[in-house]
């Protein structure tokens, strides 16, 4: 489904030079031209003309009940996630699942949802949360406390999802820590894991669970650890995907991207 034309600017020209294989694990080529083609490229102009990302970003960022936009995924962040299913994921024969540990008012995961519909058809997008703010964190390092973000009317999403047609998207309410074991096992191949709980433990034990279901390059794509508010979540990153297990960033920009191995 590659009927974009992503332009960068003139001083980029020698990445047209870069070996496309894999090197140390992520694909640096493609990760320089998401990046890229956000900060120095036409990357947003293409996603702004591009419908199934308009119809998909309108729906993200509706306000909820509270009046508040359905997601605060920043817009570069929504395009990066698109254009992985766009120009990554999308023709692969039965890549797997879309996994998102994090879902507040629901607008990422709706987001994934109405772009994987046209992009992923069979795929699901399975979101979690508490759907009442954060569980207990450490204070030692995360900025959030015990019940921050806010609390969800679970039913009101779950008919608003409903409404919208997205028979693809589910949600699961409660603890990771008592939700994720059986969920994932069942869930069982994933190619896509947003997570976006910006918190130490939460961001921990979710990379975790989702390792063993990953399929091989999958996309493991951390919305928070280069925030200000979220030093928790890098130092999960920093511990178990770069220290432990070795792994090398795809992309730093907008977001953290990994590949799983
Ligand atoms: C930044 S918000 C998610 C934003 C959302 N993706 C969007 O589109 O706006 C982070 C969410 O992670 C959830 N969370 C954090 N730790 C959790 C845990 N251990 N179990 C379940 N949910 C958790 C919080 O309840 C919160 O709603």
């Amino acid at each position: 489904m590659d009927d974009w034309n992503i332009q960068l600017q003139p001083f980029l020209a020698g990445l047209g030079n870069m070996p496309r294989a894999a090197r140390k694990g992520r694909e640096v080529y493609n990760g320089y031209i998401r990046g890229c083609g956000l900060k120095y490229g036409n990357l947003k102009d293409l996603c702004l003309a591009d419908p199934v990302f308009c119809e998909a970003h309108a729906l993200a960022t509706a306000p909820a009940p509270n009046g508040k936009p359905r997601t605060v995924v920043a817009l570069a962040n929504l395009i990066n996630l698109f254009t992985i299913l766009k120009l990554n994921l999308s023709g692969l024969t039965a890549p797997g699942h879309i996994v998102e540990f994090g879902s507040l008012r629901g607008g990422s995961a709706i987001f994934m949802a109405a772009a994987a519909k046209v992009l992923l058809p069979g795929s699901q997008v399975i979101s979690f949360d508490t759907f009442a703010g954060f569980p207990e964190t450490d204070a030692a390092i995360d900025a959030y406390g015990e019940g921050g973000f806010e609390s969800v009317d679970l039913d009101e999403l779950r008919g608003h999802v409903a409404s919208l047609g997205l028979d693809n998207l589910t949600f699961i309410e409660g603890r990771f820590e008592d939700t994720l074991p059986g969920a994932l096992a069942e869930i069982g191949r994933v190619c896509l894991a947003h997570v976006d709980c910006d918190v130490y433990d939460a961001v921990a034990f979710s990379y975790e669970q989702v390792k063993p279901c990953m399929i091989s390059g999958g996309y493991l794509i951390f919305d928070d650890p280069l925030v200000p508010t979220c030093i928790g979540a890098f130092e999960a990153v920093e511990e178990l995907l770069v220290r432990r297990d070795g792994l090398h960033a795809e992309q730093v920009f907008p977001h953290l991207v990994y590949r799983a191995p």
